[in-house]
């Protein structure tokens, strides 16, 4: 297979996503890794070169730029012969396809609260703004605590989409204390933490 080039950032949840499968499934050893620096003010070039959206993850393969991470991770996941991080088919699937539509959404909305109080402006924020984006993020968080049960087990798409958005939470809204109120999927997360994949990807500090 040729070497394929993933543009990432370490603290990108969404690029987290794709390194962990990539961990998970053997193929990290496959990939070239391009650290980029961006932000929806300062773009990247070179990422703008490959991805129309100027946004990573970018996975470049064979002549073909392949973006956002829920297609960069179904793609790698149909270039593996282990255990399928994506359920081929049943309810498993849209277990799976759900728990990572509510973590990419989660995610979506503490970027766009992360963005808002810390990209923009002081004198041009938005309170109302941001309070709608954490109700999005309580939202997704109450479901979860509901289907905790349903996280458990080995990992999927699913899972690894959760536990990239609870560790952004933990990154970048640290004083936000989640896990009181939802106990069941704190506990999920403290031992989904251990997981060697999602040691290896927390993002560092800064
Ligand atoms: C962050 O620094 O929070 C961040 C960086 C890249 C993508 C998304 C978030």
């Amino acid at each position: 297979m040729a070497k394929m080039k993933l543009y990432y950032s370490p603290a990108s949840p969404y690029a987290r996503k794709v390194r962990v499968l990539a961990l998970e499934t053997g193929l990290d050893k496959k990939i070239e890794m391009v650290n980029v620096a961006l932000s929806p003010v300062a773009p990247n070039a070179d990422v703008d070169k490959h991805n129309p959206i100027g946004k990573i993850p970018v996975l470049s393969v064979k002549g073909i730029d392949l973006f956002d991470s829920p297609v960069i991770c179904e793609y790698l996941d149909n270039q593996h012969k282990g255990r399928k991080l994506f359920p081929r088919k049943g309810r498993d699937r849209w277990v799976a396809l759900r728990q990572q539509a509510m973590g990419d959404g989660l995610l979506d909305a503490a970027l766009l609260a992360r963005y808002e109080g810390f990209l923009r402006p002081e004198e041009r924020r938005w309170p109302e703004w941001s309070k709608g984006q954490m109700k999005k993020i309580e939202g997704v968080l109450g479901q979860l605590e509901a289907e905790a049960k349903a996280l458990k087990g080995k990992p999927t798409i699913g899972t690894i989409a959760v536990a990239c958005a609870l560790g952004y939470l933990d990154f970048r809204f640290s004083t936000f204390d989640w896990r009181a109120s939802h106990p069941k999927l704190a506990k999920w997360f403290a031992s989904a933490g251990r997981t060697p994949s999602i040691k290896a990807t927390v993002p560092p500090p800064g």
